[in-house]
This record gives C-alpha cells, sequence and structure tokens, in this order.
C-alpha cells in the first residue's frame, strides 16, 4: 500500500474521440512525480480521473486506498485545475480562508499558504485585479491550504518567473519529504528534471514511466528535452507503421 495513485487500463472518451486508452501506473507516496506530454495528449484528463471528475469508459483509478470520486477522499486531495479557480470578487485572504474552512482549517493555515506561493504582499488584494501569474499562485494557495496527503497540480508553474518556480519547487519536495504526494503536470522540461518520476503521455497512452535518469538512459541522451523528442517520435514512428499495417490489411 505505498501507492498514492494505482492506476489499472484506464479508458476515457471524450466529445466521441478516446482520450486514455489503456493507461496502468502507479504513484509511489511521498513523491514528485511529473506528468509531461504534448498538448492534447491527456493530461488534464489523467488528472481529472485521479481526483474523480473524469467519467471513464473502462478500468479502475486506485486513489489513497480507495475508488478515485469517493467522498471520504475530497479532504485528502488537493487539486489545482489548469485554469485558475479563485473567486475574483474576494480577495486572496478572502479566498484562501474560504477554501481553508471548507478543510476545516483556520486563518493561521490560510495566511501559511498565502505565504507559501509568495502572495503575502498581495493577500489583500482582489483576484480580479490580479496578474494573471498572481492569480494562479491565488490558486495554488487554495489547493494547498488544507494541507492534503495527495496534491494534482495541473501546471501550477505557468507564468511564473525563474525565482518564483525555483521557491515553488523548492516548496514541493519539502512537502514530499513530509510525506505528501504530488503529481504535477508540466511542459518545461528543466522541471521535469526536478521530479522523482516521470510519467509521459502521447495521445492517450502511456509511453514512459520512469526515473529522470532512466528515461534520458532509454533514449540514449543526456538533454531530457531531446529524450522526450526521441521518445514521442519513436511512438509517432510505431504508430504509424502500424497504422500502415492495419490499411494495408483492411486494403487487402
Ligand atoms: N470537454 C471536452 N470535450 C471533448 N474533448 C475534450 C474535452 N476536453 C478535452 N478534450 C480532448 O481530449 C484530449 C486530451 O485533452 P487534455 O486536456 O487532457 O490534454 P492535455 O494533455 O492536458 O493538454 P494541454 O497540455 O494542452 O493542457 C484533447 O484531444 C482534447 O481536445
Ligand atoms: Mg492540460
Amino acid at each position: 500500500m505505498d501507492d498514492a495513485i494505482a492506476v489499472r487500463d484506464l479508458v476515457v472518451d471524450r466529445g466521441g474521440r478516446r482520450v486514455l486508452d489503456g493507461v496502468t501506473c502507479r504513484v509511489p507516496r511521498g513523491t514528485v512525480t511529473g506528468l509531461l506530454g504534448p498538448s492534447g495528449s491527456g493530461k488534464t484528463t489523467f488528472m481529472r480521473a485521479v481526483v474523480g471528475v473524469q467519467v471513464v469508459a473502462g478500468g479502475t483509478v486506485t486513489v489513497l486506498g480507495q475508488p478515485a470520486g469517493t467522498p471520504a477522499l475530497r479532504q485528502r486531495v488537493g487539486y489545482l485545475t489548469q485554469a485558475p479557480s479563485v473567486y475574483a470578487d474576494l480577495t486572496v485572504r478572502e479566498n484562501a480562508r474560504y477554501f481553508a474552512a471548507l478543510y476545516g482549517r483556520g486563518r493561521g493555515e490560510a495566511d501559511r499558504a498565502i505565504r507559501d506561493v509568495g502572495l503575502a504582499p498581495a493577500a489583500g488584494q482582489l483576484v480580479a485585479t490580479l496578474s494573471g501569474g498572481q492569480r494562479s499562485r491565488a490558486s495554488l494557495a487554495c489547493a494547498l491550504v488544507g494541507e492534503p496527503e495527495l496534491v494534482i497540480l495541473d501546471e501550477p508553474t505557468v507564468g511564473q518567473d525563474p525565482v518564483l518556480r525555483a521557491d515553488l519547487w523548492a516548496r514541493f519536495h519539502a512537502m514530499a519529504a513530509a510525506g505528501t504526494t504530488l503529481l504535477v503536470s508540466s511542459h518545461v522540461m528543466d522541471e521535469a528534471a526536478r521530479c522523482d518520476r516521470l510519467l509521459l503521455i502521447r495521445q492517450g497512452r502511456l509511453i514512459a514511466d520512469d526515473t529522470p535518469a532512466a528515461v534520458r538512459a532509454a533514449a540514449g541522451v543526456d538533454d531530457l528535452d531531446e529524450a522526450f523528442l526521441r521518445l514521442i517520435r519513436a511512438g509517432e514512428a510505431a504508430t504509424t507503421s502500424t497504422d500502415a499495417a492495419a490499411t494495408r490489411e483492411a486494403t487487402a
């Protein structure tokens, strides 16, 4: 029972298309796991399935030992959606206190979450008046304020400057060291390199589930950016040849 997330043969259809196609993977507790893949590959959909807000067509998703979406998990799982989800007509502090209350936490935790994302100077500001990067950090504060055991963060560092990104990643690792499990999606390779483990998705299928070092070794190149390109292209070449074979078979 060392896995925070265990996914078996997960299939999801959206808009009449297969978006996740038999994904099987595990996320060990107390780690920072990166979820990488091209735009549209299914990262957000995967996270939604873990949080339990996605209708699935097949497979199982077990979160902290229970089926995803079980009401008891609500207090134990934090979710940062890709688009900031905070109340524009409330201040940062009011938002954090509201979400803290939902998790049975108080003002102290709200203030701490705001500090942790570097928003203390803007705590009294209406969310509507924040910059884009500030707004997404306000959303992040609200996702973390309940100190959930499992934290699902959909592109948490988009729009942040390098200093803030480094601070946030230090925070993520401190949380993992204290036992929290983090699943973090990103498009940025220097962030992938900071993860304990990586899940790489391409067109709804998992093409890597390993440590950054093992992903580099599998691709035969040191640069993680290049390693991903190679794995993605190798996957494309394999799909193309399968498609060609299927076409030959269909037309034979
Ligand atoms: N509500 C929806 N209805 C129909 N199709 C959808 C819906 N949401 C997402 N999709 C499709 O599902 C696929 C996976 O989308 P998803 O949002 O999971 O990708 P992603 O990897 O998170 O991409 P990005 O990096 O751009 O955030 C895409 O082809 C997308 O167009
Ligand atoms: Mg997404």
